[in-house]
């Protein structure tokens, strides 16, 4: 058996290779050889379908039959079209509708419709010594291409965190077979203990939103013929005020309290992440009295001629959609700046260095509190040892992030000593 004696009517080198893979495998070639590409078919209404065929044989041959049959569930197979060699017998009911070109066994299906969804089956038949027959199945489907879905957002004007919910719902015109897909950033979402679909998946139900909703939201909707996305929605949900913070343009920081030079203006600023912005209300306290000083996320201190003085504020920040706020507590110390440190006071200095030795970073407080508490104005001045240095507050500023620790304010007591000339 070889090459020469092998017969392919349409030189079909696909043919051919199977052919002698087969001959391969089993030793010898049965003759005949009918393949299709795929069993599997999808096509779109009113379109034209090809359904392609190849087939080969081996063997000298007179006559070269194909036969075209239909055949849906639960109803009997239908006659579509047969040849002989060149000449097409049509089933006239369908001649205008399928067309085939023998030696060619491929049918084409124009135009596609819902009715012809179905399996078609293909049969050759080669009359030469003896008949060969070979025949396959492919299975057809119909379907209308998608068009773009639309996605609703019930409600509309958005939703609060933690109250209200938020469904979704896609909406298609055209297509059949429809599978609904739901992205957020782009990645599917999926069921959790707040996300819920509805059968179909065309809705997703969130119960109660949360901040960690908010994103960009698509409907991808897919069927055997096509897919296509929705455009991007950003469902509205309102939520906060979180991580209400203060923060201030200069003055040194530690913990709530911000020490300020006499004569300097501070301003401060209220910050926290909230939808809808927050509105801010600034509130101080002096004297044992409250009273509103503005509302807006700035506030300007003018410090006063007065040193020493402690000022208490509070930042407010109210969501009014949500309802809900936060509010932060903040003091504010004047300081005053190059008087000299009064030698007579070395019991403040050992009570100071007391409270110093409870906690490097509330010493720093409580020891400014003491000051103010004693009502020292004019007599002391905060202070620090640094690198056998006794300093006034004024030079804080340069190593407030690594405040000296209480073993050597301990350790320096006897050079503190010398140093404010006390015996
Ligand atoms: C088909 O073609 C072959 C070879 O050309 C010929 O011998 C045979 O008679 C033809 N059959 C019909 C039915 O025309
Ligand atoms: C059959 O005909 C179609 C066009 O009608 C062509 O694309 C295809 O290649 C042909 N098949 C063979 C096996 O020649
Ligand atoms: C026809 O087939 C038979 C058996 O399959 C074989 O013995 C014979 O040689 C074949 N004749 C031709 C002309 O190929
Ligand atoms: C949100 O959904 C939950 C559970 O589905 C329901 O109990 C609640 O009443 C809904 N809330 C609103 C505001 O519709
Ligand atoms: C959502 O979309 C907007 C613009 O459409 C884009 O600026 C934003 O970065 C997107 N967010 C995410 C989380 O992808
Ligand atoms: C709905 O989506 C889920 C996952 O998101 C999937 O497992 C399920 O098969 C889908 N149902 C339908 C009817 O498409
Ligand atoms: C501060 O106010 C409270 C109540 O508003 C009052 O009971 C208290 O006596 C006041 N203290 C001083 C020092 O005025
Ligand atoms: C809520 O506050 C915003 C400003 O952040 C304001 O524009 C809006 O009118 C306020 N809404 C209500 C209901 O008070």
């Amino acid at each position: 058996m070889g090459q020469d004696a092998f017969m392919d009517p349409f030189s079909n080198t696909v043919g051919v290779f199977q052919c002698k893979i087969y001959l391969l495998l089993l030793g010898a070639c049965s003759g005949l050889k009918v393949a299709v590409p795929s069993h599997t078919i999808h096509g779109i209404r009113g379109q034209a379908l090809y359904l392609p065929v190849h087939y080969g044989f081996h063997t000298p041959a007179s006559d070269i039959q194909i036969i075209w049959l239909f055949e849906r569930p639960h109803t009997m197979p239908k006659y579509l079209l047969g040849s002989v060699n060149k000449s097409v017998v049509p089933d006239l009911e369908y001649q205008h509708k399928f067309t085939m070109m023998p030696p060619n066994a491929s049918l084409l299906i124009n135009p596609l419709q819902f009715t012809d969804e179905g399996n078609y089956i293909v049969k050759v038949n080669i009359q030469g010594n003896g008949t060969l027959s070979a025949s396959q199945k492919i299975q057809v489907t119909v379907d209308d291409p998608v068009t773009k879905p639309v996605v609703q957002t019930q409600p509309l004007s958005g939703a609060v965190e933690y109250v209200g919910n938020m469904t979704l719902t896609c909406i298609v015109e055209g297509g059949t077979r429809l599978i609904y897909q739901w992205l957020k950033n782009g990645r599917p979402v999926h069921t959790t203990s707040t996300n819920s679909f509805s059968p179909q998946n065309n809705t997703l139900h969130i119960a109660p939103v949360t901040k960690e909703d908010i994103g960009n939201y698509s409907c991808l909707v897919k069927n055997p013929v096509s897919k296509m996305e929705s455009d991007i929605t950003m469902p509205i949900i309102y939520y906060g005020p979180y991580g209400l913070r203060v923060n201030s343009d200069k003055g040194l920081k530690v913990g709530e309290v911000f020490t300020v030079d006499i004569g300097e203006a501070i301003l401060f600023d209220c910050s926290a992440d909230s939808y809808p912005p927050n509105t801010y209300s600034w509130i101080r306290r002096t004297d044992n009295t409250t009273y509103v000083i503005k509302h807006g996320p700035h506030l300007e201190v003018a410090s006063e001629k007065v040193a020493q003085k402690t000022t208490d504020y509070v930042c407010c920040a109210y969501n009014n959609v949500t309802g809900r706020q936060d509010e932060t507590h903040f003091t504010v110390i004047i300081t005053s700046v190059g008087q000299k440190w009064n030698t007579g006071k070395l019991e403040h200095f050992q009570a100071m260095k007391m409270l110093w030795m409870t906690s490097e970073y509330m010493n720093l407080l409580l020891f400014q509190m003491l000051l103010v508490f004693l009502g020292c104005q004019g007599l002391f001045q905060p202070l620090i040892v640094y690198q056998d240095k006794i300093c006034t507050v004024q030079f804080m500023k340069l190593f407030s992030t690594s405040l000296p620790n209480s073993k050597t304010i301990q350790s320096e007591h006897s050079c503190a000593k010398q140093c404010i000339g006390v015996k």
